[in-house]
């Protein structure tokens, strides 16, 4: 297992690595973050979702992380039901060569997240006698918290999922563990039951955080903070934020969040969902106010934002093609740390990069594609 986690110094280095993105502004810290204030973290970061559960897509996505890196990413997401662990083990794969290259664990942050059941490696012969086998006899799920037959964030199942994943990726700290789609629970159970949950989950994540196996921990979401506070997997940032406090303290670990945040989900900017003071705010808005950093996810809407934009959007984004101005959109969000792209292909990981050469486009460009002049 590899020891260490990304570092100020460490991350610095990196950024050192590439002065022209640098001095676009590519790399930045989450200052209004505690515990990874200090971190340069790459605007783009590479997600490793989609794709078939097989050898050759190993492979493309192990070589995708190291084009990734080696061109200026250091931020990699992952979770460990993606291609059941595969996607884990080829970056685990990756960062074993990175390193051999000379790459520091310090300059990377590694991000996965658990709550979704899975296969190891591929389907079984029997997919219920393995679940059976694997995690509810053995105590690890109890079943009166699995939702859906697949879905569970009870303190025995992460724990143990933390271990697999620190074991896939082969490193001792995992440097953000999320939650994965907590909001898959509110379709069975009550909002109370729920927030008992997540309590649950916490006080096991803040005492991973404690023994170095992990360093931060979120909420990876798909609806939940994209919804109408009257929706049913509605996700509440401030409850779920002094959950943590009534936890971990004034200085807990829940410091990140991931939603989706493309051309055709904007609502983490444009949806005032989010209540603190008298006036209802966005997610980016009150993540911002409470210290928390947001990763977005689908930046391309799974590829379908590579082709078939208005041109207006491309000309605003002072862009040459459709997914070069999608990633600009996203990763220039005010309140967005790191946009997610899913990229097994290095041709992807080439021609997705050409943008952070390019400084982030400017407020005013930004806000007008909410416009129609
Ligand atoms: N709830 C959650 O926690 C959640 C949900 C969704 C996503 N995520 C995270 O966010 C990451 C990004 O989202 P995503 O992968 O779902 O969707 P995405 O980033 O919007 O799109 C990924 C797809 O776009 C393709 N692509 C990449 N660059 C391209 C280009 N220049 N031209 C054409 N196609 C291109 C990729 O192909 P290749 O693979 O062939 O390169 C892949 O099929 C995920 O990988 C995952 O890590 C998290």
């Amino acid at each position: 297992m590899i020891a260490g986690h990304a570092t100020a110094s460490g991350t610095a280095r990196f950024r050192a690595r590439f002065p022209d993105l640098s001095a676009a502004g590519h790399l930045r810290a989450p200052s209004h973050v505690l515990d990874v204030a200090d971190l340069w973290l790459s605007s783009v970061g590479l997600g490793t979702y989609l794709g078939e559960p097989d050898a050759a897509t190993d492979t493309h996505y192990a070589e995708a992380v190291m084009e990734a890196v080696c061109s200026g990413v250091n931020v990699l997401d992952s979770a460990i039901n993606y291609r059941f662990q595969r996607s884990e083990r080829s970056i685990g794969w990756a960062i074993a060569k990175l390193m051999e290259s000379g790459i520091a664990r310090d300059e990377m942050f590694l991000c996965t997240k658990a709550g979704y059941l899975t296969y190891d490696a591929s389907v079984p012969a029997d997919p219920r006698a393995y679940f059976m086998t694997e995690y509810i006899d053995t105590g690890i799920v109890p079943q009166r918290e699995l939702v859906g037959g697949m879905h569970c964030i009870a303190p025995s199942y992460l724990a143990d999922q933390i271990q697999r994943s620190r074991r896939n990726l082969g490193i001792e700290t995992i440097d953000l563990f999320y939650l994965h789609n907590p909001e898959q629970q509110l379709s069975e159970v009550s909002r109370e039951v729920f927030y008992g949950r997540v309590h649950a989950a916490f006080r096991v994540l803040e005492t991973a955080a404690e023994e170095g196996k992990i360093r931060i921990y979120g909420t990876a979401t798909w609806n939940g903070y994209r919804q109408d506070p009257s929706s049913r997997e509605y996700l509440d940032l401030a409850r779920i934020e002094s959950i943590a406090q009534e936890v971990g303290g004034q200085r807990h670990h829940f410091r990140a969040i991931q939603l989706p945040f493309n051309l055709g989900l904007p609502e983490a900017f444009t949806l005032h969902n989010q209540q603190t003071g008298a006036a209802p705010v966005s997610t980016l808005q009150l993540a911002e106010e409470l210290g928390i950093a947001v990763v977005t996810s689908a930046t391309l809407m799974q590829g379908r934002l590579a082709a078939r934009l208005p041109s207006f959007v491309r000309e605003r984004m002072h862009c040459d093609s459709d997914a070069e101005a999608a990633i600009q959109f996203a990763r220039s969000a005010p309140g967005v740390t790191t946009a997610l792209i899913g990229m097994s292909r290095k041709e992807h990981v080439q021609s997705n990069l050409k943008v952070a050469s390019k400084p982030l486009a400017g407020k005013d460009e930004w806000d007008s594609l909410f416009s129609r002049g």
